[in-house]
């Protein structure tokens, strides 16, 4: 249904329709994500949005800043340009209390010499402030606001935000404004279950999230996270200022600009406290952060005669919210084991409400922060959850800690295998090292069979502790040999769910490389990562050999992935660990498409490999060697370039001495592939 794009049609026409498609979004977008009440399903949207891409695809002349694509986000860049800000961007004061807001009023009628001023009581959002400079109704530059005087252009990274139109309606021909970004707490939430799958910490709230977020150079990824903007302010324009905020906030509103729709007009200092106050709780059925609330003078001619100090308006001023604290009864505190071994200590809480959620339990992030504190199980504690959305345990109350209770000690052995310990040279971490620890084991396999890495079905926590518990699975090429008769002895594990389970687990050997990448549970990479790793080497083999030079030329990877995946496959029970998955039929590439050729660097080299190999069978070394171009022969002759030789190797290894073909340990074999990869990347 693309009328008017077809083959003959004149560009003027396809101009025509492809800006009607995009006023369509448009309204979608407002409909969806400021009104709440979309028309339309996101099949029937993504269909409009493919229509626009195929118009921009044909006619690239077409595609505009403007563009709903342009959504997506763009190239990644290497950093931030400085913007110098037309109106500087100030900071505002702030109060605690009634007093010190009726202290302000009072200053703000005395600077108006005792004519009353009303006031517009907003809610202050816990976000980034924001500069955004619209020419012709369409966004130009969006800035943060860095020292006040200069800020980083983010346009890209703002053009993803989806509640922000890409063209305004009647607006003036240049117009600033100034808003605040922020991401919602379903999205931060969303965020976390995603890292928490991929082992990674989780973002502790809101706010810093989305200020890491607008940092990213790559807007891709930034688009991927869903942020926020509400706009609060106008601050040039070349129509006339609206003589009241009042009239300014509706006048937002009409560009389709994002405005928050909690204002209220207050005639005198008393009501503006009853505002105040009224969101004291009510600010926890939001869903999204307030600090406070700011109260500014509504007529724009009073503010001009207020004026400013150097650091902030004497028109504005901020209430600030105090920090909800709770008091509960820390029951126990239990250690937790990751499948990276480490060991985290976790209080378990007497149940309480506080600011908007029941909470019962509260990470206490290592034992050097549990000493440090001295939290001991039985003790009434006090617990925070400020800008954050983990509840922090703040302290115990010392005159209500009853009498006995202990010091929790720090473990020296791992709760789940009891082996030694270690402490994390450059962290406060605490570790169980042992690879065979059942609660790592139990972690990994969760892991490996997790939907975003190799998906297996039916696999769910339930039934990997009853495999490890029966020592019938101990690592994930355990899985492939499962069969009926060891499966069949589980609980709740019928004839038909062991052949779903075999089917799932058979499925599951042809994933994409990425997503056994990611199975593997190499630490700090992510599936993201795992995609980069994928993309560039399309085999297991060629990243198995691959050194950090070359990772960290990669996008996204520095030199600590980098390093963690060299010091993943350089240990042995890992290295026979992708042996057995090879052996067992795993699939350890990825077929390479036309166009995207693998990379080769033993094309055109003969070898010989002899002996007993340490990570290698005879067999897998020499798909290994074929895989990345190489040929392999059984005997050594003159044509052979190489010999690999293992323990007791014989008469091949003699007759390569006398023909003076050069011999190589396994490990010296790694190192040629490794140089002759970084020559070809
Ligand atoms: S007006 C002169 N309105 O709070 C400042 N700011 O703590 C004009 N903020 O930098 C800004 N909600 O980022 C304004 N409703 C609101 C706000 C708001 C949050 C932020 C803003 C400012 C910070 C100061």
């Amino acid at each position: 249904m693309r009328n008017g794009t077809d083959a003959g049609a004149l560009p003027e026409a396809v101009r025509s329709h492809l800006q009607a498609l995009k006023s369509e979004i448009e309204r979608h977008n407002r409909l969806y994500y400021q009104e709440a009440v979309p028309e339309v399903s996101d099949l029937e949207y993504d269909a409009l949005m493919r229509e626009i891409q195929d118009i921009e695809r044909e006619y690239p002349q077409l595609a505009a800043p403007d563009s709903p694509t342009q959504r997506v986000g763009g190239a990644p860049t290497d950093g931030f340009q400085t913007v110098v800000h037309s109106m500087p961007m100030l900071s505002i004061d702030n109060t605690y209390n009634e007093k010190e807001l009726a202290q302000f009023d009072a200053r703000v009628r005395k600077g108006l010499e005792d004519a009353a001023p009303q006031y517009l009581v907003e809610l202050k959002l816990d976000g980034l402030s924001m500069s955004l400079r619209y020419e012709e109704g369409v966004l130009v530059r969006a800035a943060t606001r860095g020292d006040g005087v200069r800020g980083d252009d983010v346009t890209e990274n703002v053009r993803t935000i989806r509640s922000l139109p890409a063209r305004l309606s009647d607006a003036p021909a240049v117009l600033e404004v100034r808003g605040e970004v922020y991401m919602t707490y379903a999205e931060l939430d969303r965020i976390n279950r995603e890292r928490e799958a991929e082992d990674l910490e989780p973002f502790r709230n809101p706010r810093n999230t989305a200020a890491g977020t607008l940092k990213l150079l790559d807007s891709r990824e930034v688009a991927r996270r869903r942020l926020d903007i509400f706009v609060y302010e106008m601050v040039l324009s070349s129509d006339a200022l609206p003589p009241t905020h009042e009239h300014t906030l509706k006048l937002l509103t009409h560009f389709g600009l994002p405005v928050n729709p909690y204002w209220t007009l207050c005639d005198d200092i008393d009501s503006v406290t009853k505002v105040c106050d009224e969101w004291h709780e009510r600010r926890f059925s939001l869903e999204y952060a307030t600090d406070g609330m700011v109260i500014k003078v509504n007529r724009r001619d009073q503010r001009d005669r207020l004026g400013a100090t150097s650091k902030a308006p004497r028109w504005i001023i901020a209430y600030k919210f105090p920090a909800e604290i709770a008091r509960t009864r820390l029951c126990e505190i239990v250690v937790q084991v990751g499948k990276s071994g480490a060991l985290t200590p976790v209080a378990e809480l007497e149940p309480v409400p506080l600011a908007g959620t029941v909470v019962k339990r509260a990470t206490l992030h290592n034992f050097e922060d549990l000493a440090q504190k001295d939290l001991r199980p039985g003790d009434l504690v006090e617990v925070q959850k400020a800008g954050e959305i983990i509840p922090q345990v703040l302290r115990f109350v010392p005159e209500e800690r009853p009498s006995g209770a202990d010091a929790f000690p720090v473990p020296t052995n791992c709760p789940a295998c009891q082996s030694a310990v270690h402490k994390d040279p450059d962290a406060a971490i605490l570790r169980c090292l042992n690879i065979a620890c059942p609660a790592q084991i139990r972690g990994r396999l969760e892991h490996f069979a997790s939907r975003k890495a190799m998906d297996i079905e039916g696999l769910g926590p339930a039934l990997v502790e009853q495999l490890v518990d029966k020592g019938l699975v101990s690592d994930p090429s355990d899985l492939y040999q499962l069969n009926r008769e060891k499966l069949i002895g589980m609980e709740r594990m019928g004839d038909k769910s062991a052949e779903n389970l075999l089917a799932a687990v058979e499925t599951s050997k042809s994933r994409p490389l990425a997503r056994l990448l990611f199975g593997l549970g190499i630490r700090h990479v992510g599936s993201r990562t795992a995609e980069v790793l994928a993309d560039h080497f399309h085999t297991m083999d060629a990243l198995m050999v691959a050194g950090t030079d070359l990772l960290t030329t990669l996008s996204d990877i520095g030199e600590v992935v980098a390093e963690s995946i060299r010091e993943f496959f350089a240990v042995k029970e890992n290295k026979s660990l992708i042996l057995r998955l090879r052996e067992a039929g795993v699939s350890l590439a990825d077929a390479v498409e036309e166009g995207n050729v693998r990379p080769q660097p033993l094309l055109g080299l003969v070898f010989v490999a002899t002996g007993s190999l340490q990570n290698y069978s005879r067999d897998s070394i020499e798909a290994h060697i074929k895989s990345l171009g190489g040929k392999t022969s059984g005997s050594v002759s003159k044509k052979t370039d190489y010999v690999i030789a293992g323990a007791e190797a014989g008469s091949k290894l003699e007759k390569a001495r006398t023909l003076g073909v050069p011999v190589l340990t396994e490990e010296e074999f790694e190192a040629l592939l490794r140089t002759r990869t970084e020559g070809q990347a």
